[in-house]
């Protein structure tokens, strides 16, 4: 069973429900976001794990884990989701939490992938499914697929529609192995 991490608009989770695939928990880090919205809708138990709650982010993590677990979940993936994860939670589920992110890693880890690709003026950027480990977007590459930053208008949309096709596809192959 999936296990997904969220922080706000949650189009990723939605991607993942719409593609059918086993979605046994939502845990967001903040309260009152669309992601929780979508999975109420979904009929997905969710729940928020605020870190001003906990003592600090070991325990929080551990307790999203813990959570996890309980539901039946062995496969985590981060759609959205806006923290790092301490090895509280990573070693939990060794090799089996995957993330996407906006931008060919290496290049533009972070938060703006988008905005840092244009302001360095490159011609191609897109999507990455990677393993997450401890660091910003350093985890293995899973799979990557290019975007020209052309029309520039509507770059966004553009890598939002790869995130939704690439990220259910890359989880339901991994989920079969
Ligand atoms: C996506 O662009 C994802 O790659 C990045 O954060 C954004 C989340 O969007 N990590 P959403 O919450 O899935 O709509």
């Amino acid at each position: 069973m999936i296990g997904v991490l969220v922080s706000g608009e949650g189009s990723n989770l939605q991607a993942l429900i719409n593609a059918g695939l086993p979605i046994a928990a939502v845990a967001s880090n903040r309260a009152e976001v669309r992601a929780l919205e979508r999975a109420e809708a979904a009929g997905i138990p969710a729940r928020v794990f605020d870190l001003a709650q906990y003592v600090d982010r070991d325990a929080r993590d551990r307790d999203i884990a813990d959570w996890l677990e309980l539901r039946g979940v062995d496969f985590v993936v981060l759609a959205g989701y806006m923290h790092l994860l301490t090895p509280s939670f990573l070693d939990r589920f060794p090799e089996r939490v995957v993330n996407v992110h906006p931008s060919l890693l290496p290049a533009f880890p972070g938060a703006r992938a988008i905005d840092d690709a244009l302001a360095a003026g490159v011609d191609t950027t897109g999507v990455t499914v990677h393993f997450v480990d401890q660091g910003l977007d350093t985890g293995a590459v899973i799979r990557q697929e290019p975007v020209t930053v052309e029309p520039r208008s509507t770059l966004v949309q553009r890598i939002h529609a790869v995130e939704h096709r690439l990220l259910p596809q890359v989880v339901q192959e991994l989920c079969a192995r």
